[in-house]
């Protein structure tokens, strides 16, 4: 197999592209992807500071690495959700990443902020896992953002993250989540960033690759939580699909946000008032993650 591009040894074969890449040709066409990702979506500007949230996993420490590599003004955001061994490895792992560039990183632990730790809401809440935890990490990076004076926070989700949040939305007719799913949230409010996903355009392989190539040393391990999550059931039917039909995904996903999308966005926008114990934004009057914490505080 060679190259596309120079006719070397190829390491890596991009079916779904029609193409294979020796290293080097290789991380310059995942930065491209990022590079395209950002102008088509105008996620980024070169003047404004962007806090970069990072799990200590393969993508979001890849992302990162893009962006400094790209002049960006970059922080990075750990959220340390109290997951026993996995969050104090993980945060091992972007600690020793900031530390070897020389970037700032941003520690909040959420057990400090909503009162325990995930495990914990869970029991409170019995509900999964990740409900609580989606629902503070989203609070906490807007807050954080806020707090430090960022106007956007980038997410490392993928092409099959993202493949497979279209996915379940889909399976459940959820229209409001059809909405909402997209590379680039604008903002909507004074209180609320933009969130961008520069990475949308790369398979987890593809992020997988570019983080061996570069040497990034990431948590491999996957959340303990995450097994038998629905999520994951959406990602293997997917890349069967991907197996047989190279490009189902990334034609899966893109075809809807070009031609499905704006058919969900809603002709009059919901209402954002601010939460009135915490400030942030909401569409009632105590927002979720204030009513999670006196949940948790109520059950202690
Ligand atoms: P996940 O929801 O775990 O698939 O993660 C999606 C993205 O959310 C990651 O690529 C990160 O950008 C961000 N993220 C996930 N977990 C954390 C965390 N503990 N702290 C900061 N950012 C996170
Ligand atoms: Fe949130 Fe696993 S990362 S429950
Ligand atoms: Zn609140």
């Amino acid at each position: 197999m060679k190259c596309t591009k120079c006719g070397d040894t190829a390491t890596l074969e991009l079916r779904r592209h029609n193409a294979a890449f020796c290293a080097p040709d290789f991380l310059v066409f995942f930065r491209r992807q990022v590079t395209t990702a950002v102008r088509k979506h105008r996620m980024l500007t070169p003047e404004e500071p962007v806090l970069v949230a990072v799990s200590g996993g393969k993508d979001s420490l890849a992302l990162w690495d893009v962006l400094i590599e790209e002049g960006y003004r970059t922080s990075g955001l750990y959220l340390d959700l109290g997951i026993f061994e996995y969050s104090v490895e993980s945060k091992a792992k972007c600690e020793a990443f900031a530390a070897a560039r020389g970037v700032p990183l941003i520690v909040d632990t959420v057990a400090e902020a909503v009162g325990a730790p995930v495990p914990v809401i869970q029991r409170v809440t019995r509900r999964p896992p990740c409900s609580g935890c989606g629902l503070s990490k989203r609070y906490l990076m807007n807050r954080a953002a806020l707090a430090h004076g960022f106007p956007v926070v980038a997410t490392g989700h993928n092409l099959d993250d993202e493949a497979a949040t279209l996915l379940g939305s889909v399976l459940q007719w959820q229209t409001d989540a059809l909405a909402r799913q997209s590379p680039a949230l604008p903002s909507t409010h004074p209180k609320l960033v933009r969130r961008v996903k520069p990475l949308y355009r790369l398979s987890e392989r593809e992020t997988a690759a570019y983080a061996f190539l570069r040497r990034i040393d990431y948590i491999v391990e996957e959340c303990p939580f995450a097994r038998g999550a629905t999520s994951i059931a959406h990602k293997e039917i997917l890349s069967r699909m991907e197996d047989v039909s190279p490009g189902a995904k990334h034609n899966f996903l893109f075809g809807f946000l070009e031609k499905a999308r704006p058919a969900f966005e809603r002709a009059e926008g919901v209402v954002l008032k601010e939460c009135e114990r915490c400030g942030q934004v909401t569409t009632g009057t105590v927002c979720a993650f204030c009513k999670l914490a006196d949940q948790v505080k109520r059950s202690a």
